[in-house]
């Protein structure tokens, strides 16, 4: 079935699903919404980003996708339930398969959790974690500096190494073995992160097992597209800053990249 899997984000933060779904499910058409213009969601309060999600979803409904992925911890962790009610199509978040990868890779059961404070508050990945792991000690810490300085482009600057360094300075009493990026944003600051914890503890994104639950439901409703296309980005913000990140970060030469207003 050769129609496109919707992903969606506050803003270009879903791009990193969208890597890993271009690296392991290459054959699928991809429509991608980023809602940089009412970016970051973090902040914001519940019934607004429901709202936003929804009117996200709804366009990709209407362009007719044959599932969505809520890439973006926030609005997962606030509007996930909802949207999968409304919906026929599958609908997945970022949350739970995120928080699935780290328990696998935590030796110690000791799992920091860093997110927007919209993600924090929620406490979805204490929960997502503690179903697995019971027994699980979780240290959650929001980084409400991260998402501004990935959309504004400058993640590989010395002041994104910085505001990582000062944010994560409140995480040095605790001790655990595996950090969840638990926001989508954040692997694009992964080695300002990495060279923080000086490389000795495990980064878990949830990008890759997320494609993993894709693929699987992929399969199981016999919706795998077999003839690739270039992907089609939209987005509520300015399509030069949108294009120079997905030409960064995806390799994708002069990439589509639309406007789309709500
Ligand atoms: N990528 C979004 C997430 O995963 C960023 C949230 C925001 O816009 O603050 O939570």
């Amino acid at each position: 079935m050769n129609a496109p899997i919707g992903v969606i984000d506050s803003g270009v933060g879903g791009l990193t699903v969208v890597r890993e779904l271009r690296k392991y499910l290459p054959d699928e058409p991809i429509v991608y919404i980023g809602d940089d213009a009412r970016c970051p969601y973090g902040p914001r309060p519940a019934e607004e980003v429901l709202q936003f999600t929804m009117e996200m979803v709804e366009s990709l409904a209407q362009m007719g996708v044959k599932m969505v992925v809520i890439a973006c911890n926030t609005a997962t962790a606030i509007a996930l339930e909802e949207v999968q009610k409304r919906y026929d199509f599958p609908v997945i978040g970022v949350i739970q398969p995120g928080a699935r990868a780290a328990v696998k890779a935590s030796l110690t059961g000791e799992i920091a959790v860093l997110g927007t404070m919209g993600t924090v508050n929620s406490k979805a990945y204490d929960h997502a974690i503690q179903r697995l792991q019971p027994q699980a000690t979780i240290y959650s810490l929001a980084c409400p500096g991260f998402v501004p300085i990935v959309e504004s482009g400058a993640y590989r600057s010395l002041q994104a190494r910085m505001i990582v360094d000062q944010t994560l300075q409140s995480l040095q009493a605790s001790s655990f073995d595996t950090v969840i990026l638990g926001c989508t944003h954040y692997p694009l600051l992964q080695e300002h992160i990495e060279d923080h914890f000086l490389h000795n503890k495990q980064i878990i994104s949830s990008a890759v097992e997320t494609v993993v639950d894709i693929e699987r439901i992929l399969t199981e409703k016999h919706i795998l597209s077999a003839a690739a296309t270039e992907p089609i980005f939209y987005t509520t913000g300015s399509i030069e800053k949108f294009q120079s990140i997905v030409e960064d970060w995806l390799s994708i030469e002069r990439p589509d990249v639309r406007t789309i207003t709500f």
